[in-house]
This record gives C-alpha cells, sequence and structure tokens, in this order.
C-alpha cells in the first residue's frame, strides 16, 4: 500500500521525526524556516496532510487554492487560531490539535511567570548580569507575596484548571473563575473556586489574573484599555494563551503609568515581532513563547499528531478533531 505523503512544517522532536518517517511519506522542514501562503497553497495541492503549528498562518490567502489534495491540517498545539476555519471547511478539510499533553507543562509556566513578575525576578535578573548589585538591603527590589491572594482566571479548560490546582493547593491563593460555560460544581470544588459571570465582574477582585481563553477574532483584546482600569492598582496580568487577548498598546500604558502592578507575557501580537515599548516597562516580565516547551510535552504532543493520522487515514475520527 502507497504510505501517505505527509508535510511536516517545522523541525520536531527527533523521536517523533523518526516515526514519521518510517509510517508515511514524510517530508522534514530541516531547515525549521516559517513557510509563505505561496508554499502552503503548493503543499496543499501536493501532499495528503499538512502538520503545521502556531506559526504557520493558514489565513484564507494561504488556504485558497481550488482543488486541494490535503484532507487534513494535522495541528501540532492545542491552539488552532491560525488556521482560517471557514476556509478549512470550505475546502472540505479535518484539522486536528493536542489538547491534554501540554496542560501541566503550560501551567507551570504561567505559575512561573506570575512568582516571577510578583517578585521582581526579571528586574532582579537584569540588574545582577548588568553587574549593578550593591549587595542586601532591606527596600531593595521589594515585590509582593503570593500566597493567600486572589487569582481571576480567565478561560476554565484542562490549562486553566492545572493554573487553578498549582496556585491553590500550592500557594493557598483564593480562585475565582470567568469562562464562557457554566463549570460543574464539582470541578469549581475541587480547587474551592467560585464562578462569576463577565471578565467586567472578575477583574476589581484579584490579585492576579491569568487568561487562558482561546485567541481569535473571539476574544481579540478582550483585555482591553477600559478592562486593565477595572484591575486593581496593584494587581498583576499574566498571559500564557494568545497574545491577540491583550490589547498591547493598552497594556503599555497600564504599565507605564503604574495604573497595574506589572505584567508577564509568554505570547505577543504578532509575534516573534516584539513592540518595542514593552521593552522600555521594567514592571514587564517576557517569556518567548515558552508555555509547552518541555521534552516530555513537545514530545507527546507530536505523538498525539500521530494518533491523529493514524485514525484519520484508518477511516475513523480522530479524537482531537477541532473542525
Ligand atoms: C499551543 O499548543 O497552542 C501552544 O501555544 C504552542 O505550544
Amino acid at each position: 500500500m502507497v504510505k501517505p505523503s505527509v508535510l511536516v512544517t517545522r523541525r520536531w522532536p527527533a523521536a517523533v521525526e523518526a516515526q514519521l518517517t518510517e509510517n508515511y511519506n514524510a517530508v522534514l522542514n530541516t531547515g525549521d524556516k516559517p513557510m509563505s501562503p505561496a508554499e502552503f497553497r503548493d503543499a496543499l495541492k501536493s501532499y495528503d496532510a499538512v502538520l503545521p503549528t502556531v506559526t504557520d498562518t493558514l489565513s484564507a490567502e494561504a488556504l485558497d487554492v481550488p482543488a486541494a489534495q490535503t484532507k487534513i491540517l494535522a495541528n501540532y498545539g492545542v491552539g488552532y487560531s491560525h488556521i482560517c476555519e471557514p476556509s478549512a471547511r470550505n475546502l472540505g478539510m479535518t484539522v486536528t490539535n493536542t489538547p491534554d499533553v501540554l496542560s501541566e507543562c503550560t501551567a507551570d509556566l504561567a505559575m512561573t511567570l506570575l512568582l516571577m513578575v510578583a517578585r521582581r525576578a526579571g528586574e532582579g535578573e537584569r540588574e545582577l548580569r548588568a553587574g549593578d548589585w550593591s549587595g542586601w538591603r532591606p527596600t531593595h527590589l521589594v515585590g509582593t507575596k503570593v500566597s493567600g491572594k486572589t487569582l481571576g482566571i480567565i478561560g476554565f479548560g484542562r490549562i486553566g484548571q492545572e493554573m487553578a490546582r498549582r496556585a491553590h493547593h500550592g500557594f493557598g491563593m483564593k480562585i475565582l473563575v470567568q469562562n464562557r460555560s457554566a463549570v460543574s460544581a464539582e470541578v469549581l470544588k475541587q480547587f474551592n473556586a467560585a464562578q462569576v459571570e463577565t471578565v467586567d465582574d472578575l477583574l476589581p477582585q484579584c490579585d492576579f489574573v491569568s487568561l487562558h481563553c482561546p485567541g481569535g477574532s473571539t476574544n481579540r483584546h478582550l483585555i482591553n484599555g477600559r478592562r486593565l482600569d477595572l484591575m486593581k492598582p496593584d494587581a498583576f496580568l499574566i498571559n500564557t494563551a494568545r497574545g491577540e487577548v491583550v490589547d498591547e498598546h493598552a497594556l503599555v500604558q497600564s504599565l507605564m503609568f503604574d495604573t497595574i502592578g506589572g505584567a508577564a507575557l509568554d505570547v505577543f501580537d504578532g509575534e516573534p515581532r516584539i513592540s518595542p515599548d514593552l521593552l522600555q516597562c521594567d514592571n514587564l516580565v517576557m517569556l518567548p513563547h515558552l508555555g509547552s516547551a518541555t521534552r516530555e510535552s513537545r514530545e507527546a504532543m507530536g505523538f498525539r499528531v500521530l494518533d491523529n493520522l493514524s485514525d484519520f487515514f484508518a477511516g475513523r475520527t480522530p479524537r482531537d478533531q477541532v473542525i
């Protein structure tokens, strides 16, 4: 039997690439260079499956092909707001993602950011590396206590729940939740959490706010200037979801004028481009989209793609079909 042809758009963990090569006629992106919309259109005409990830903008333009050979976009990653859903549907394509296997590591990173910004770890490291540390003193880089404070979680899916677990059971934090649908009492009880109706209800009550909702047009600038003004003046915003969820221009204003305590971002609107204004904010911690970046998660994400592909090519519905 002829093996299906598969295009992998970026470098993946070696063990997963080896398995892909064994199971499929796989073409790997050994140069790890992002593909252009024109290269995508060519790929969609010739491969049975394309395996994209968050850095691949599969816009209406990139998916504008009259007759696609590709029948499945098996995405490496849980978020898929980089794939134009109406265009994928028009082409009759199946789209899958990789949930679950990155939830714990992404929540670990969100907690890392929360602690870093509260305890001014970024500022401290910058000072030390610049050779500017003059020694211990009672008033030096004094931060904010985390234990026992209130954490607001926007988006209470798998990653949001893992964040609640760490914050509540590890740091005794009080958890407030805002989610599109009602969260079951059983789930809330695990973290002694309470659900509020709207984002506006949540923001004024929290010392920390962590975003775990999907990106895309629905949530674009969910956190805008008006909502940043609803936060307490010493509260912190953490974003490991998607860059577009936060209006970065408004965030810069809040950070520069100290209308919030600080922010910590792992994701950026239009990344990897970073707004130069963000770089000027001392009360901001930034990481280069590392949420799922552990050996364990990145391998598991790849093997989850392999599961989805084998279901699809065996004629079964892939477990992670999202479109
Ligand atoms: C995801 O899975 O959506 C991450 O942001 C990429 O690791």
